[in-house]
């Protein structure tokens, strides 16, 4: 049966280049390779410097590789969507800076925030624009610079976090192949636990709301990690169980990077092995929306056409879900 939705035809990431080890943290914070290793899995992460230059800068250096490796003109494009939690600027978004910055012009572009879930989030719904049948070439851009929110005098959060793109592009299915189905949660209990509380209309910036530190980000992890593994689980168990699958039906799980410890218990529990979960967050550490494109930017040539693929995230709001999807070329 022909799939009405999208498909992915096509996938490019980017890092920059510097990268903070564990050993350089060692020498910010009281903090060891050995406890970080241990309790995360992380061992480096990557880094953007450079005066001026925000998520933008990420999303278009992927959005450039894409483009190139897909053969796609900026002409073709009808829509990008970066999701993001560090946008370069309030507004324009960073959709509408990663456009101007290839010369992609009018095209619809927005952002759209769901902290670590906001790349499914964003794929779901450039899938529905191309069910729809008012788009047909979407660029699904999954960006985050959390360095530029992160006090590297925190232990408790600088150890975790990177900075990176991902980007896909979703173009109608044109077999039985591409998304074939997707859950989306949300639940704003997680408000008091994962937060930036300044520079939005409630705390705009002032001195006193910088010297409060309310424009870095603050995490109860332990009560977060609860949430996430709870909630991750359960959903990647409900989308397989909803499509009749199996563990053994699996062809990889691309799960949210950010801790080993709630990757490996949503492998567990969905009875997928750990050679068939995509992990890298040793490399990277948390890019919040970029970590699932960046684990199918490195994983894309040991997909095969057909495999059964489920995506897995949970994040800031809370927001979490999962999406099924067959790979498709
Ligand atoms: N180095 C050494 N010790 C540390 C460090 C560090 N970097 N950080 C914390 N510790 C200490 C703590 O102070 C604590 O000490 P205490 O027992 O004396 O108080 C001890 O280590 C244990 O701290 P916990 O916070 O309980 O450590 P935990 O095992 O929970 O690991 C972590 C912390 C990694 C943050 C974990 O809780 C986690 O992964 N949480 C979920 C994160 C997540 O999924 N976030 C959602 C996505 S983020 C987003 O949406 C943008």
């Amino acid at each position: 049966m022909v799939n009405t939705g999208a498909a992915i035809t096509g996938i490019a990431g980017y890092v920059p280049d510097y990268i903070l080890t564990n050993e350089e943290l060692e020498k910010m914070v009281d903090t060891n390779d050995e406890w970080i290793k241990t309790r995360t899995g992380i061992s480096e992460r990557r880094i953007l410097k450079g005066e001026g230059l925000g998520t933008a800068h990420l999303g278009t250096e992927a959005v450039k590789i894409l483009l190139e490796k897909t053969g796609t003109e900026t002409s073709e494009v009808d829509a990008i969507i970066c999701a993001t939690v560090t946008p370069e600027s309030f507004f324009p978004s960073t959709a509408n800076l990663i456009c101007e910055n290839l010369g992609i012009k009018g095209a619809m572009s927005f952002d759209m925030a769901a902290a670590c879930s906001g790349f499914i989030y964003a794929l779901e719904t450039g899938n529905n624009f191309i069910k729809s049948g008012s788009h047909k070439k979407v660029v699904v851009v999954g960006a985050d610079k959390m360095s530029s929110i992160i006090d590297y005098s925190d232990r408790n959060t600088c150890i975790l976090f990177g900075d990176g793109a991902g980007a896909v592009l979703l173009e109608p299915s044109q077999d039985e192949n591409g998304i074939q189905d997707a859950i989306l949660r949300s639940d704003g209990v997680g408000k008091d636990f994962i937060y930036l509380k300044g520079g939005g209309s409630a705390y705009p910036p002032t001195h006193e709301t910088i010297d409060l530190g309310y424009h870095h980000f603050f995490q109860d992890g332990r009560s977060v990690f609860k949430y996430a593994v709870t909630n991750m689980a359960d959903v990647a168990v409900e989308i397989m169980e909803r499509n009749g699958l199996k563990g053994e039906d699996i062809a990889y799980l691309i799960p949210h990077q950010a801790n080993r410890r709630i990757i490996e218990a949503t492998a567990n529990r969905m009875e997928v092995s750990m050679d068939k979960v995509t992990v890298n967050i040793a490399k990277y550490g948390n890019t919040t929306a970029a970590t699932i494109p960046l684990c199918i930017w490195e994983w894309e040539e040991k997909f095969k056409k057909g495999d059964n693929i489920i995506l897995a995230a949970f994040g800031g709001g809370f927001t979490w879900g999962s999406v099924y999807l067959k790979w498709a070329y």
